[in-house]
């Protein structure tokens, strides 16, 4: 009796080592097939669909940022023409661009054509005209990280938006977030890896968590341009205010001591501060 329930224990045991033997040699093979890298992103690649080639499902997904059929309620998805909507914004910002024209945001994918449409950048009509400079498109496409590398961070600061047009195409994608060899998440834009210098961090020691809101925050972010940057003359040097810290009233102590508003409104004669996108400011606020 004793022996036959060993030879039966032993039996089982057997065949379920079996079972997981043939359950890892499974997933192995899966993950040789799940993974087979089509195509071999060189350098720094602009196009979505490129890396699209390796990872369809995650590219699209990605497309869905084209779906505006859904308004969050902080009014994003659809095209809102937000003064229409809000016309005492046009008093509020006067003397400031956003009182020209602003819409609701939409996508990641509308990135490059809403600033083609806005009437902020003034419409310029060849490289070298209009009032904004080139780092305005900083937020925009994969294509800056990609100009910085070929032309040098401070000499893409220090031009024309007009300039670059023809050289920023792709809207907002991969490549502003991960690294092409190990799919890491990656901080592409200088003036994060700079606020965090400026606070006495290196953002190389982010977390994994941290990583996944610090690669949003590379834009959606509040920022003002330095043109006064030693070693850096004539360029509109995107910088967070964040040497004090990162909280409100630090950005308000740090505005305060260098004396910097970003406009002041005609209207009320008062300095105004904190209105790039609007959108998430004005809302966050509560206002
Ligand atoms: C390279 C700059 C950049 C990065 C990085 C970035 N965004 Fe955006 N985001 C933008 C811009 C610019 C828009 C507005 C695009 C438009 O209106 O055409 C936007 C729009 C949005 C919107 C509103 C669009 C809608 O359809 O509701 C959300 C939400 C958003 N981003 C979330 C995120 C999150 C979450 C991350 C990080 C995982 C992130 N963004 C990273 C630049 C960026
Ligand atoms: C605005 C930043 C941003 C952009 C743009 C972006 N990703 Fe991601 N991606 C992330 C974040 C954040 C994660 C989650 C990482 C984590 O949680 O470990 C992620 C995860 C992934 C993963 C890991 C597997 C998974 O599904 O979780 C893959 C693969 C990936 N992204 C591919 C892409 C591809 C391909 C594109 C372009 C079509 C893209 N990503 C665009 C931020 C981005």
């Amino acid at each position: 009796m004793k022996n036959w329930i060993l030879f039966l224990g032993t039996a089982v045991v057997v065949f379920l080592l079996a079972l997981l033997a043939l359950n890892i040699f499974d997933r192995r093979n899966e993950a040789k097939f799940a993974y087979q890298p089509k195509v071999q992103l060189e350098g720094i690649e602009p196009r979505d669909s490129v890396w699209g080639e390796n990872y369809p499902r995650q590219y699209q997904s990605y497309m869905k940022t084209k779906d505006t059929t859904f308004v969050s309620m902080i009014n994003t998805g659809g095209t809102n023409d937000m003064l229409e909507s809000n016309p005492e914004f046009v008093i509020l910002w006067a003397g400031y661009a956003f009182s020209k024209d602003y819409n609701s945001p939409r996508g990641h994918a509308y990135a490059i054509d809403d600033i083609h449409q806005t009437l902020r950048t003034g419409a310029p009509m060849q490289p070298g005209d209009g009032v904004m400079p080139s780092t305005c498109w900083t937020c925009k496409s994969p294509d800056v990280p990609r100009l910085m590398s070929e032309i040098g961070v401070t000499e893409f600061y220090s031009s024309k938006f007009s300039d670059f047009g023809s050289e920023i195409i792709n809207p907002i994608g991969c490549a502003d977030c991960h690294n092409p060899e190990t799919m890491k998440l990656t901080i592409t834009r200088p003036a994060l890896i700079e606020a965090f210098e400026a606070m006495g961090k290196n953002i190389d020691e982010a977390s994994h968590q941290e990583m996944r809101s610090l690669v949003c925050a590379q834009c959606h972010v509040e920022y003002y341009f330095d043109k006064k940057k030693p070693d850096a003359e004539g360029a509109n040097y995107l910088t967070f205010p964040w040497k004090d810290g990162m909280d409100v009233d630090n950005v308000e102590k740090y505005y305060d001591n260098i004396q910097f508003a970003d406009w002041v409104n005609p209207l009320s004669k008062t300095p105004m501060l904190k209105a790039q996108h609007p959108d998430y400011e004005i809302y966050s606020q509560g206002v």
